[in-house]
């Protein structure tokens, strides 16, 4: 699944918010295994940066322990980290501050003279003047890649100021913009089944499919997170990104190339489709929730409002009914759903097709009611494939032919056993090193999402709509069920 790759690999990156949790568990460790993997230019070179005072040293300290926990147990080896480490220098730097941007500059350039990879991963508020010390400091070239971690703005107003930001700057192809969920190898898959089978796409639209359903449930729950999640809530965390990008990949047109252009360009269509609500809509096709005291898998846990130490509105369930406004998809609702202290961390995509145009298995009220076909893709935590279809019992069938739903499965880890399951970042590290854009995130992408959810949320505040508890380690408000079975469908969980 490649797109048109640009000439030269970076061999410096330079990430900012590496003292941050998401460089510990997941960046450095990615790195690590790509470097294993012997994926990285040699000499590579990893400059980074946070706000915190230290030495190279101490830096490599913390990455040393950060592999020890999150690195894959058969990767580690005294040796291969001390060579890691060996890559990695450390330079504190403010934003504004444009000696130590200065002084950064002139560490990377010392580095290498070919093309630089950056990696923020600081809270958003810092893009745009990290961006603009990193120019002041003439680190921004035409070869330039900059990565961006989401979110992107929190509506479309500030989304497009980051973009401006960044984009008076960087050209687009510059630019990468994170949502990990793509470097996830089950996302990718998706496109495979679609259009690496003949046997589905014919039917892939509203004349077969009776409606989809998108869950991202996920047993965590504020994991200490409290300043960034408040008023942030599931809908702006989870559904503008992730979930819309897995619905941007199942409602898309097939792109005439794996590549990045193609395949951004049906993704934006898509996204693009998306019915707007109002406060009237909101009111039937949403739902939110927020957790409460509980126990998830046996564990008891403090509802959120007590985590966060004070009353709050915002959210940690949302579901969601939403029709894209195509051709395609006419008429097809596609439930989406995603919330914490869920009671299995399960990412799923539920294919409901409708049922046969005549069952010629009934007669004189005898025989089989038949089950319309579904398609399950299970994305996380394991990778399945199902098709329910419907087969004959064994019997004599004295009083009728007996159909029952039986599953085809195919287990993805089963049959690439053997082959190592790699985090979602080494994929986006090595996409940004190389400079393939394909996998990640548009600028007229990231607007058409913000585009919808500023929808919502507005409808919302005009509706004054509010969250509704729900118990840790259930699924959601009961409102979050009525809001599919008013429709005569069930969530499948
Ligand atoms: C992040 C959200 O983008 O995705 C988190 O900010 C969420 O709230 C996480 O927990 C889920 O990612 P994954 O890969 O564990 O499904």
């Amino acid at each position: 699944m490649k797109g048109a790759v640009l000439p030269e690999k970076s061999a410096t990156l330079i990430l900012f918010g590496a003292t941050g949790d998401l460089a510990h568990r997941m960046l450095f460790p990615s790195l690590y295994h790509l470097m294993c993997d012997g994926l990285l230019p040699s000499p590579f070179h990893i400059l980074a940066s946070g706000r915190t005072e230290m030495d190279d040293a101490a830096f490599r300290a913390t990455i040393a322990e950060a592999l020890a926990t999150y690195a894959q147990a058969e990767l580690l080896d005294d040796a291969r980290v001390a060579t890691f480490l060996e890559m990695i220098v450390y330079a504190a730097v403010a934003a504004g501050d444009d000696s130590q941007f200065a002084a950064l500059a002139a560490r990377a350039t010392a580095f290498s003279d070919g093309p630089i990879a950056v990696y923020l991963s600081t809270p958003p508020a810092l893009f745009a003047p990290t961006a603009q010390g990193l120019a002041r400091a003439g680190l921004v070239l035409p070869s330039t890649r900059i990565a961006m971690e989401k979110p992107i703005g929190k509506d479309l107003a500030s989304s497009k100021e980051v973009n401006d930001a960044i984009g008076a700057l960087f050209p687009e192809e510059q630019i990468f913009r994170v949502d990990h969920y793509l470097g996830k190898e089950t996302v990718q898959n998706l496109m495979a089944l679609r259009f690496g089978n003949r046997l589905f796409e014919p039917l892939w639209n509203s004349s077969a499919i009776d409606h989809v359903q998108i869950t991202v449930a996920e047993t965590v729950g504020l994991e200490g997170r409290v300043s960034y999640y408040d008023g942030v809530g599931a809908l702006k965390d989870m559904v503008q990104n992730h979930v819309l990008q897995i619905l941007s990949i199942i409602a898309m047109e097939p792109p005439a190339r794996m590549e990045s252009t193609s395949v951004r360009d049906e993704k934006v269509k898509a996204l693009r489709s998306l019915r707007p609500m109002d406060p009237e809509t909101v009111r039937t096709h949403s739902v939110r929730g927020q957790y409460r005291d509980g126990a998830v898998k046996g564990k008891l846990i403090a509802g959120y409002a007590e985590e966060l130490g004070k009353e709050s509105d915002t959210e940690t369930f949302v579901a969601l009914k939403a029709y894209l406004d195509n051709w395609r998809w006419t008429g097809v609702p596609f439930y989406l759903r995603t919330g914490k202290c869920m009671p299995n961390r399960q990412s799923e995509i539920l294919i409901q097709f409708k049922p046969v145009t005549h069952s010629i298995f009934r007669r004189n009220g005898y025989g089989s009611a038949l089950e319309p076909n579904q398609l399950i893709i299970r994305l996380q935590p394991d990778e399945n494939i199902r098709l329910c279809i419907m087969a004959k019992r064994p019997g004599l069938d004295r009083d009728g032919v007996k159909l029952q739903e039986v599953g085809l499965d195919v287990s993805l880890a089963h049959a690439f056993a053997g082959e190592r399951r790699r985090i979602a970042y080494e994929r986006l590290l090595l996409d940004l090193l190389e400079g393939d854009t394909t996998l990640f995130v548009r600028r007229d992408e990231v607007e058409a999402q913000w585009t919808w959810i500023d929808s919502i949320s507005a409808g919302w505040k005009a509706s004054d709509q509010k969250s509704v508890q729900y118990a840790a380690g259930t699924w959601g408000p009961s409102a979050g069920i009525a809001l599919i079975e008013r429709d005569g469908a069930s969530w499948y969980d």
